[in-house]
């Protein structure tokens, strides 16, 4: 097939036929259409959109690109969670473990950070020595021990949204709604799950900036995973304000671990930040009035997170673990002239002042 064709009939609007989208996955995992090519495609999904034909087929090429995955016969039920991203959303840190206490498997395929949401698999490698990258042998095989494992996409499983995930985080084409569904519903479906919660995020952190928006998004998740067999339940969650109190990577994980312990003595998450990463520079954001918080605006907090070195600004940029945000206070918290909002933690003065002014922008006090 002729990609340059297939880039101008999406640019044009028009519908691909089922070999087309095949044909541009299978091709795309392959390794023979470049970055630039399926960049276009992109952007092109992005501005034109995609039916619900188009967006099932999509999901499916992409679930096909790789593994789906098996079970032994007669293993417990299989159930996963999967937010559409946000910032400061760690959930996924606390409810697998909390999940596979019961009588249930939790596998989980996660992604990276994805735009100014950070992403599961960055979290969790800022444990030094895990792993995330389990064939489906040793996959299976942890849950046969614990009963869950989070692993991220690779060469096997998921290949096409491997790619096109971090394609897409530094093209401008993340909140395109069916690329959302197909990444997103591709992995849950390559999990060969019996049931999933779609955590559906909207608000100025989330991509979906409106409730509206992300009843349609949750809509189409749920058509799509339906024709699967999935049976999926969905939660809309505001996102205008970051998740808890912290932003970045070995920052939630230990925001994660005082949560696991019951908000647990502050030692404890001392020591898991000691062990972690820790950035050398650690500044206090204060206060310039006393007052309630009324904006603590995510979408920039997440901007400042990224800017920092938490998350990509290019495809093959290093993430920098220890960097990010501590302590935030809570829309609704009354805070004394002078008291810290936030805690900055930074590689350099370099970085620590070119979030400064972000954060006087996001933040209101009156
Ligand atoms: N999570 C995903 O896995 N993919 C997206 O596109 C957005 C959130």
């Amino acid at each position: 097939m002729h990609i340059p064709s297939l880039i101008e009939k999406k640019r044009d609007g028009r519908e691909l036929s089922t070999e087309e989208i095949e044909f541009l996955i299978s091709a795309y995992a392959d390794g023979e259409i470049p970055d630039y090519q399926m960049s276009a495609w992109a952007m092109a999904v992005f501005f034109r959109g995609m039916t619900a034909r188009e967006t099932q087929e999509l999901t499916g090429a992409m679930m096909r690109s790789g593994w789906v995955l098996q079970y032994p016969k007669d293993s417990p039920p299989k159930i996963d969670k999967h937010s559409t991203g946000g910032v400061g959303d760690k959930v996924s840190l606390v409810l697998a473990p909390l999940l596979a206490c019961d009588k249930v498997w939790v596998p989980m395929i996660s992604g990276r950070g994805l735009g100014i949401t950070g992403g599961t698999l960055d979290k969790l490698e800022s444990i030094p020595g895990f792993n995330v990258n389990l064939d489906d042998r040793r996959a299976v095989a942890q849950l046969e021990s614990i009963g869950v494992f989070i692993i991220g996409q690779s060469a096997d499983l998921c290949p096409a949204d491997k790619k096109l995930y971090a394609l897409r985080d530094v093209t401008g084409t993340v909140s395109s709604q069916p690329l959302i569904v197909a990444s997103i519903m591709s992995k849950k479906l390559a999990e060969s799950l019996d049931r999933l919660v779609l955590d559906v995020k909207f608000g100025s952190g989330a991509f979906m900036k409106t409730r509206a928006e992300a009843k349609k998004l949750a809509a189409a998740m749920t058509a799509v995973g339906k024709r699967m067999g999935v049976k999926i339940s969905h939660l809309l969650t505001p996102m205008d304000e970051p998740l808890g109190r912290t932003v970045g990577n070995a920052l939630e994980v230990a925001e994660c671990v005082e949560v696991l312990h019951g908000r647990g003595p502050q030692d404890v998450t001392n020591l898991v930040l000691e062990a972690i990463n820790r950035a050398p520079i650690v500044h206090p954001f204060f206060a310039p009035l006393s007052g309630t918080v009324r904006k603590m605006d995510a979408e920039i907090i997440g901007r400042a997170s990224v800017l920092l070195g938490a998350g990509r600004q290019r495809a093959n940029d290093a993430i920098d673990f220890a960097v990010g945000l501590s302590q935030i206070k809570k829309i609704g918290e009354y805070v004394k002239a002078h008291e810290p909002l936030l805690f900055v933690h930074a590689r350099s003065d370099h970085t620590l002042a070119a979030v400064l002014p972000l954060l006087e922008s996001a933040i209101v006090i009156e």
